[in-house]
């Protein structure tokens, strides 16, 4: 087990296996790497089968118990399906995806080993989807994740990303997994620093106000000090539950961070709110071990640590200030961030 210089264990990875998409939401981070779009072809620089799967075993020599596949849109990848059955046993293998290749994939996706999907939906109309996604697959998602249910991904994790273009459409969403037995809501707390636009920021405080009126019941999870809401439909019996992930200038949440991203192209990335690149190298088994090492020897909390609190103010820790160069997609290059 790794473990960083903040006692932090390193036990799951989320690794973007490409990062073209066939959505072009407006809010997306893009893993931090930048714009989604352009060519939907299969690029060079992303991972073969082969390597992705060598970067799992790795990660499961080291004791990593989960990885969550992503993208981009990671259905893209054809071979999606091979990566989840080669996935190393005993290692979580779970999915972040639009949803909009569900139809027709989910049930393969189980038997392969899939144990879990988050679906993102920020909408519950097709016009308002298509404006925020700038997609008009939105039918296409809703079978999706009937189709996930269906093959027993049971829970499916509805994400949607609240900022000034969803938050109106929070208690049509709250609804629909209080009605719907198998549903979970994810609210997710848009993060602006990577994708720009602090403007589109809305204060989850408000949202917290307003689950805790909406709930039924309330349960407080220690990690992340994460709340759950329970709700009800109207009429129905059932019960849905929701959750808010709200990791922007929170502490607590970098504190019990124990994940590092791997990046399409074969680069491990510590913390996603900071360009700071460590390559894989060739991607043979000694390289990628070194750079789980080096990655997680490097590890800060992001909120906490290398942003601080100053009157109020998120500064950034002078100990980290022009720090000396960063290794990029191997170039050297100004650490700027
Ligand atoms: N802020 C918060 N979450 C984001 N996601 C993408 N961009 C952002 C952002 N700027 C999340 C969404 C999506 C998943 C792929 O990444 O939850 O469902
Ligand atoms: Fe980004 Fe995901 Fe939207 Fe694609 S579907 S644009 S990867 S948030």
């Amino acid at each position: 087990m790794l473990v960083d210089g903040f006692g932090r264990e390193l036990t799951e990875i989320r690794m973007s296996l490409t990062d073209r998409c066939n959505f072009d939401c407006v809010y997306c981070h893009n893993e931090g790497l930048g714009d989604t779009r352009g060519p939907m072809a299969p690029r060079d620089e992303e991972m073969t089968t082969d390597e992705v799967v060598r970067v799992l075993s790795v990660a499961a020599d080291l004791d990593v118990e989960a990885v969550k596949l992503t993208g981009g849109e990671p259905m893209l990848r054809e071979d999606l399906e091979e990566i989840v059955r080669r996935a190393p046993d005993g290692m979580e293998v779970s999915l972040t995806t639009n949803g909009s290749f569900l139809p027709g994939r989910a049930e393969g996706l189980v038997e392969a080993g899939l144990e879990r999907v988050n679906v993102s939906q920020d909408a519950v109309d097709p016009e308002a989807f298509a404006e925020i996604t700038k997609s008009g697959a939105y039918d296409r998602v809703v079978e999706g994740v009937d189709a996930a249910l269906e093959a027993g991904l049971d829970p499916v994790k509805l994400n949607m990303v609240v900022f000034e273009g969803t938050v109106e459409y929070v208690p049509q969403l709250v609804d629909r997994v209080a009605e719907r037995d198998g549903l979970r809501l994810q609210l997710i707390e848009y993060m602006p620093e990577i994708a720009g636009h602090p403007e589109w920021a809305v204060d989850v405080d408000r949202v917290h106000e307003w689950l805790d009126d909406r709930a039924d019941r309330v349960e407080t999870r220690e990690m992340h000090d994460r709340k759950r809401y329970f709700v009800r439909a109207e009429d129905g019996d059932g019960e849905g539950m929701v959750e808010v992930v709200d990791p922007v200038e929170n502490a607590d949440f970098c504190e019990s961070c124990h994940r590092v991203r791997v990046t399409h192209d074969g680069s491990l990335k510590g913390c996603l709110n900071r360009p700071r690149v460590h390559p894989m190298g060739e991607l043979s088994e000694a390289e990628i071990r070194a750079a789980f090492h080096e990655v997680v020897g490097d590890r800060v909390p992001y909120y906490g640590e290398f942003m601080v609190e100053e009157d109020g103010e998120w500064v950034r820790n002078d100990e980290y200030v022009g720090e000396p160069l960063v290794v990029e997609h191997g170039r050297v290059t100004a650490d700027d961030d």
